[in-house]
């Protein structure tokens, strides 16, 4: 099975941007630990763009083929409407998305306190850096039926 983990805006930039926020690791630091993480038959497909569209059609591609999806959508988390309905279609579908994010918006500037995909995610987990990537995907293992 698959599982998609799909970052938004500004992520490309991980390691990099606010290290005193986000980390020093970057995003192939992030694909190797969650692939670590993974149990054995278990595919993590880690992707980023800055672009909404993309990101939407991203998730199209989870409630089309049936993939569960780790999902931090970055900025668009506080504003999105667009990648809030598409969000939607995916646990509407039965799907699993788990929101992620590294920080705490919540510990943060009050803009970030709001999200607007938070309502339709099945969950979400913020503030432990990657690891709130690896419980998101513990819980996606744990609940997803194995074909092995
Ligand atoms: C973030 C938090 C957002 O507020 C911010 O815009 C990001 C990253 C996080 O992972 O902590 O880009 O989603």
């Amino acid at each position: 099975s698959t599982v998609l983990v799909l970052n938004g805006p500004n992520l490309g930039r991980l390691g990099s941007r606010e290290p005193d926020v986000y980390g020093s690791a970057d995003l192939d630091q992030l694909r190797s630990t969650l692939a670590q993480a993974a149990p054995a038959g278990m595919t993590v497909d880690v992707r980023q763009t800055d672009d909404e569209a993309e990101l939407i059609h991203w998730l199209y591609e989870a409630v089309d083929e049936r993939i569960p999806v780790i999902l931090n959508p970055a900025a668009f988390t506080h504003y999105s409407y667009a990648l809030r309905d598409a969000a939607a279609l995916v646990t509407k579908a039965g799907v699993t998305l788990v929101e992620v994010h590294l920080s705490n918006p919540h510990a943060r500037e009050t803009f970030r306190h709001t999200s607007v995909v938070s309502a339709v995610a099945t969950g979400v987990i913020a503030g432990f850096g990657f690891d709130s990537y690896r419980l998101a995907l513990d819980f996606i293992a744990r609940s997803v039926p194995r074909v092995s």
